[in-house]
């Protein structure tokens, strides 16, 4: 994190109001009591400066971190470093002078925690407000400020929320992923802001998991993959313009609990530990990510909060993770299974390697009990100093030292239209088509559509958790775009796309009937689904009414996980996916009228019943549709935009007389290293298609087994498929299809299709 000059505008910060920093003291009293001064600074433990006009060595940004961290650290007493392993909430903080008082090196916003009014000039003057404080202490040593920024700067309203980690796992598209880190970095940092405790890496194994939309996958590959976030959110280096300090958590096993519990116990052999949910942060600590959270749930029993071999041997030791480790919220606490923390809790998590504890209320409790268990021996020098080294040598990182405030340059960007527009695309890449039956996807743009469903037209909804609010809200929480609003702009006439929340006034005569229904939005354990993974009542009721009418109807999911829906599956024409797509709402629409093929995969499995969970990729269970499945359209978008050289007559959307084709490829069943494949073509033109072909370039290579209904060639990595004589005519609305066995990954690539 880079900042302007020191101080802030019209502000030196060796004037500041709290009072001068100490070498501003020591330049400014009379050189007796300049000495006194000294002499005080030498009975705390805290050596003098070797001069008093010298600045202090570790205020040289020239000198290497570690110098500035050795020489730091020198003129520390026990205070100073226990302030510095000290995270309290900045409701906490009463007085905000407290902040120096306690020496306190870290402030958060806990999910909500926000000031008044939630705007980014608000944000940026509350951090100044903060870092002046700290920076008021003899050594100045500058705050670190951290909050969840886990899908965009989420607590802050107006700024860009891209989708949640299970949608941008289903994109598989890891570079995009790095782009929404920076995007996300940028509008951190304009509200001066230096850390977000992002991304979570848990590798979700039960969907019943309240966190399961904060996973990129249920697969090690996926969320591993997915650490290029981390690549965004750091930049180039930590000092560089617009880079904040990114967050590996929970560590580790987070996703694994029995039942999906949260906080609850992950119960595993130490390989299958190792296999599943290690590689994520073996994979962020080669990317030099700066901390690690530690997660509430335990392993085998044993609480990860005092985890030694987890957390110093295996993770700083074998992964040799530079970083520092902070807990969870009141995470210690939980250590004796009782309410608030004892100075046994405290030394536990201590000297089990956590650096740095988010308390994040009774900060004068907690350091009162370290400093006595430090003072008592049962917390050893070395580990406080091992804690404070890695805390400060982030500090010295990120430039704090030099440039301690909000980088106003970016506070613009905050919700800025190229970060929205790159959340639209995220949106877009998201989507998973699941179900398409007689192509009734896409849409035209001049159909009269019907749109119902609590979803359509709800900005906090289709947001989910962790959105303005801890537990995220209903309606406008923030501006954006909801689905609704999207597909209105996305048709022709908006009028003829009519809303009704419950599908009240639905008949015969609409072309299709859209229902964007789910989940509401929930956090941690309040989303929790121990029972019934199924859809509400209202959505229930609201389908049925849709489906009494006899149009058809394509179903919008807005979830943070699959759902049980297999009951219902049969009476949808089509299902899309969508996610928890966040503010630009428009991305969906997108795709539902195919000005953007559907390309997303599933990062999870989607069980068939509730009853199967856990369901994982290679469990051997008869899931309803496996990990990575994914439909597309094909053919060419049927309704481009309006044609920009005779706006008044929009291109015609289907050409009379002339035949198209689209092709429907989908996974019928997988085994380990193999699965078999259908792709069904079908005429959706008005003339009669003699002869089709069918391309698609299989991602990582295939080996066809077995095929059947089409004769297979190869044109470099491309495959094609032509239809037999007997096959390969059809009339408008006929199909065909054809099948194959093949080893190698069963991803759905896009298909083309096309008259032979
Ligand atoms: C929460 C979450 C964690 C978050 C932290 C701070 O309880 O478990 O993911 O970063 O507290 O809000």
């Amino acid at each position: 994190m880079r900042r302007t000059t020191r101080g802030t505008p019209g502000q030196n910060a060796e004037r500041t109001p709290n009072g001068t920093a100490l070498r501003g003291r020591l330049r400014r009293l009379t050189a007796g009591a300049a000495v006194t001064l000294m002499a005080a600074c030498a009975l705390n433990g805290a050596p003098a400066a070797a001069s008093a006009d010298a600045p202090p060595a570790y205020e040289d940004p020239a000198l290497p971190v570690d110098d500035r961290v050795e020489d730091l650290l020198s003129r520390m007493s026990l205070d100073d470093k226990i302030g510095q392993m000290t995270q309290v909430d900045r409701s906490a903080l009463v007085p905000q002078s407290d902040l120096a008082t306690y020496r306190i090196g870290s402030v958060l916003s806990g999910g909500g925690s926000v000031p008044t009014p939630n705007t980014p000039q608000a944000w940026a003057e509350m951090y100044d407000s903060f870092q002046r404080t700290a920076l008021s202490t003899p050594l100045g040593i500058p705050v670190i400020y951290g909050v969840d920024a886990v899908h965009g700067h989420n607590n802050v309203r107006g700024a860009t929320i891209f989708p949640h980690n299970i949608g941008l796992g289903a994109t598989r598209d890891p570079g995009l992923v790095e782009r929404i880190g920076r995007a996300t970095a940028e509008e951190v940092s304009g509200t001066g802001v230096d850390w977000t405790f992002a991304p979570c890496l848990c590798v979700a194994r039960d969907d019943r998991w309240g966190r399961t939309y904060e996973s990129f996958g249920e697969t090690p590959e996926l969320p591993g993959a997915m650490t290029t976030l981390i690549d965004g959110l750091q930049g180039a280096s930590l000092g560089a313009p617009g880079s904040v300090l990114a967050t590996a958590k929970h560590y580790i096993g987070d996703g694994g609990t029995t039942g999906g519990d949260d906080q609850g116990n992950t119960q595993l052999s130490e390989a299958e530990l190792r296999a599943v949910h290690l590689p994520p942060f073996r994979e962020a600590v080669k990317r030099g990510v700066g901390s690690v959270m530690v997660s509430y749930s335990s392993w085998n029993g044993v609480k990860l909060h005092g985890h030694r071999y987890l957390i110093t041997d295996v993770l700083k030791g074998e992964l040799g993770f530079g970083g520092f480790v902070v807990s969870d919220w009141a995470g210690v606490d939980q250590l004796d299974g009782r309410q608030g923390f004892t100075a046994a809790e405290v030394r536990d998590a201590v000297n089990a390697g956590i650096d740095m504890v988010m308390v994040p209320h009774d900060y004068r409790r907690f350091i009162e009990l370290l400093r006595a268990e430090v003072r008592a021996g049962r917390v050893p020098m070395e580990r406080v100093d091992d804690a404070n080294r890695r805390i400060l040598a982030k500090k010295f990182e990120l430039g704090l030292f030099e440039n301690p405030y909000t980088d106003r340059s970016y506070t613009s960007t905050v919700g800025s239209a190229a970060h929205r527009e790159l959340a639209r695309e995220a949106v877009r890449k998201s989507q998973t088509l699941l179900k398409n039956s007689g192509s009734v996807l896409p849409l035209s743009r001049s159909a009269k559509v019907f749109v119902a469903g609590k979803n359509a037209d709800d900005i906090g909804h289709q947001s989910g958790g962790w959105t303005i609010t801890w537990q995220g809200g209903s309606g406008n929480i923030t501006p954006g775009t909801t689905i609704l609003q999207g597909m209105r702009a996305a048709a022709s006439d908006p009028s003829r796309v009519v809303h009704d929340r419950y599908g009240n006034g639905i008949d015969g005569s609409y072309d299709v009937a859209v229902a964007v229904v789910g989940e509401t939005p929930y956090a941690e354990m309040e989303g929790d689904r121990p029972g019934s993974m199924g859809l509400d009542q209202e959505d229930l009721s609201t389908l049925s009414r849709l489906r009494a009418s006899g149009v058809p109807v394509v179903v919008v999911l807005v979830s943070g996980r699959p759902l049980d829906i297999a009951g219902q599956l049969g009476g949808w024409d089509a299902l899309l996916a969508a996610w928890l797509p966040g503010t630009e709402g428009a991305g969906v629409a997108d795709v539902l009228y195919g000005r953007h093929a559907p390309t997303g995969k599933l990062p999870m499995t989607w069980m068939r019943s509730a009853s199967q969970q856990p369901v994982n990729d290679g469990d051997g269970k008869d899931a309803l549709f496996p990990y990575g499945y994914g439909l597309t359209y094909t053919g060419t978008v049927p309704d481009g935009p309006d044609d920009p050289e005779d706006p008044e007559n929009p291109e015609d959307p289907e050409d009379p007389g002339q035949a198209r084709c689209t092709a429907d490829y989908r996974i019928v069943s997988q085994w380990s290293g193999g699965f078999q494949a259908e792709v069904t073509v079908r005429n959706t033109g008005s003339a009669a298609l003699d002869g089709w072909q069918v391309r698609w370039t299989p991602p990582g290579g295939l080996t066809v087994n077995s095929v059947w209904n089409a004769t297979l060639t190869r044109s470099g990595d491309t495959v094609i498929a032509t239809g037999m004589d007997w096959n390969g005519r059809l009339a408008p609305d006929g199909s065909a299809t054809f099948g194959f066995t093949a080893t190698g990954s069963p991803a759905v690539p896009a298909t083309v299709c096309a008259g032979a």
